[in-house]
């Protein structure tokens, strides 16, 4: 070994031992005959004091030495002055006196300085750039910290499956489509001319036939591909903590999998809070209502309480015509957005939301502002539609109090749902609702089996197609598929969806079922999944499962915005690599094998 210690390792008691320590040059001040360097690995950073008069040799290299030169140190571990000790660092006690310094590998001028985070935090740091040299932004302690973490997280759950019976089983890459509703990325086969390989978006229909198979209890740590836009906390390519299990109901793969989370964070990230256990449980009818969508952030309350009956009889044209039409009418309480001493800075506050609002389809954002004084007047321009007792029951019913803000959003119900998951994350962070280091679980349960597609006139699984209708739902796949809800069970956190599973349909017959509804001819269906249907004929035990999103779960354990921050080489919002610079075209000669031809469309021809 080029080193006998990390530079995270050295404290008090290793005072007088000779040690060889290699790493990065973080920082270096030369102060005249004295040259400190601060050397860095992946441990941390140890003091490096280089002193002319005591070695000549040693002080050249460290002369020549700039920020990012890989460096190799031997010197004698001393413990710092009294009053020069950095107590910022666990190293911080001691500085190694260099006896000899060798530079193994010079570097250019790095396009940032990767050695100060709080100043890269705040000055910001451009994500092309970033991307670029992804291997230097990765040196930065914030992104060491990441991987390390995804690494304890990984092997934390590997090692809790394996001793709860469990194994890893790998399965292809190359195969056919496994459609979670994204496009298929696909790989041209050059041994079978005009044939493609699909890349799996989940490991479903394999692991369900590794149940039929008899392994009973499988997981793996999957990767996944998916041809998707890039919104929000998605990649093209992710992994998944995937997990199936025979013989199981629907509570079983829940609590083994609530089990398994919250001793994941508590082993993990010790210093997060779990804001409810057992996680609450929610049916998706509710999340709708309550909070506009099936992923809803509950460290805040911010709920879109109903209050169609009241605003019916108010006098309020809008809302009187909408109830008549069933469309409802809400109101969201924003605690203490009104506690504010300007009439016109409230005003304004209001017309922002209102903006906010139209953006997810509002056609106006009403709202009132409850005065700080109890001899105060309710401000809004609907206040006066409402008698003293209309609105003394509206604060009742919202639990309004002084200085809050109420929001008022009537349209038809999608579009009450839009406008509440626009407003509940932006009102959160106006008002500094969402403690960062709690973790808010639940369960969202009894999906519609089915969301009706109104483009391609036709039901689109609400999961995916293997989903086992709730036995008591299942005539409903006959006579009323909208209203049929499924097995399934969506694990939340903080506004995203973590994990996703259900119980699945084990009866060919029933399997068979779906396939017209979802408007699949049987024969399309049977070249598409005839191999998961010839298998539903040997004997298979009832088995359900989950998969996890271990780049969100890993991302909200870090506490970071996105998961772009936890993946070593994430791809950027146009599902670039830069660094490599992948896509790239391929040579004709590796196009000619495939049998594959290129047609741009015109736009993008040169
Ligand atoms: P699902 O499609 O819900 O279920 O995926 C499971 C979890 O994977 C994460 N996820 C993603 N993460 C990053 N980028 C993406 N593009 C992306 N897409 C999904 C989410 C999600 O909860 N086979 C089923 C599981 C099952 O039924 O057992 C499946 O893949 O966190
Ligand atoms: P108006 O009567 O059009 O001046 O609207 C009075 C207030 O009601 C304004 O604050 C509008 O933003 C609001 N408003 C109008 N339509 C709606 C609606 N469908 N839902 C909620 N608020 C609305």
């Amino acid at each position: 070994m080029l080193k006998s210690h990390t530079c995270g390792e050295l404290r008090a008691d290793h005072a007088g031992q000779t040690v060889t320590l290699a790493g990065w040059v973080n920082r270096r001040r030369d102060q005249g005959g004295i040259i400190f360097i601060d050397l860095r690995d992946r441990w941390g950073i140890t003091q490096v004091v280089v002193d002319r008069n005591v070695n000549m040799q040693a002080h050249d290299s460290a002369d020549r030495a700039r920020n990012e030169y890989v460096i190799q140190v031997t010197g004698l571990v001393q413990r710092r002055p009294a009053g020069t000790e950095n107590n910022d660092l666990p190293t911080g006690s001691i500085d190694v006196a260099a006896a000899s310094i060798r530079i193994l590998s010079a570097a250019k001028t790095p396009p940032f300085y990767m050695n100060d985070d709080a100043r890269i935090e705040q000055e910001g740091l451009d994500e092309s750039v970033r991307m670029k040299h992804r291997y230097l932004d990765l040196r930065r302690q914030r992104m060491t910290r990441n991987l390390v973490l995804r690494h304890r997280a990984i092997k934390f759950i590997r090692d809790a499956l394996d001793s709860q019976g469990f194994i890893e089983v790998e399965t292809p890459i190359l195969f056919k489509t496994t459609p979670e509703g994204a496009r298929d990325f696909l790989v041209p086969s050059r041994l079978q001319p005009g044939k493609f390989y699909a890349l799996p978006q989940s490991p479903q229909q394999l692991k369900q036939l590794l149940m039929v198979a008899g392994v009973e209890k499988y997981f793996q740590i999957a990767r996944c591909f998916r041809d998707e836009d890039l919104r929000g906390q998605r990649q093209p390519e992710f992994t998944q903590l995937d997990m199936e299990l025979s013989f199981v109901e629907r509570e079983d793969v829940m609590q083994l999998n609530e089990r398994l989370m919250t001793a994941l964070v508590e082993a993990v990230t010790p210093e997060k809070t779990i804001l409810q256990k057992p996680f609450p449980r929610m049916l998706y009818k509710d999340a709708m209502e309550l909070y506009g969508c099936d992923k809803p952030d509950i460290r805040y309350d911010l709920r879109a309480i109903d209050i169609s009956e009241l605003a019916g009889k108010s006098g309020f044209r809008v809302f009187v015509e909408n109830v008549a039409a069933g469309k409802p009418v809400k109101v969201i309480r924003a605690p203490g957005l009104a506690a504010i001493d300007s009439k016109t800075r409230i005003k304004q506050i209001a017309a922002e939301l209102e903006e906010l609002a139209k953006t997810a389809g509002a056609k106006g954002l009403a709202w009132m502002a409850l005065p700080l004084e109890e001899a105060g007047e309710v401000q809004g321009p609907i206040g006066k539609f409402f008698t003293v007792e209309q609105k003394l029951a509206l604060f009742e019913q919202a639990g309004a109090e002084p200085g809050d803000m109420l929001l008022f959003i009537s349209d038809k119900r999608d579009i009450v749902w839009a406008v509440t998951d626009t407003l509940r994350p932006h009102l959160a962070k106006q008002l500094n609702l969402a403690d960062p280091n709690v973790l808010a679980f639940l369960w969202v349960i009894d999906f519609p089996m089915f969301l009706w597609d109104e483009e391609n006139q036709r039901w689109d699984p609400s999961q995916h197609l293997f989903t086992m209708p709730m036995p008591e739902d299942i005539p409903l796949l006959e006579t009323d598929p909208g209203a049929a809800r499924g097995s399934q069970y969506d694990m939340v956190c903080n506004g995203f969806e973590v994990a996703g599973g259900s119980i699945r349909i084990y009866d060919r017959a029933l399997q068979e079922k779906i396939f017209p509804l979802i408007g699949q001819t049987m024969e399309r269906a049977k070249d598409q999944f005839g191999h998961i249907l010839e298998a539903f004929e040997y004997g298979v035990p009832p088995h359900g499962g989950i998969a996890w999103g271990i780049d969100r779960v890993v991302a909200l354990l870090a506490g970071e915005p996105n998961i772009r921050e936890v993946i070593a080489f994430p791809k950027t919002q146009t599902g670039s690599d830069i660094m490599a610079g992948a896509p790239s075209e391929a040579e004709a000669k590796q196009l000619a094998e495939l049998f594959v031809q290129v047609v741009l469309p015109e736009e993008t021809q040169a």
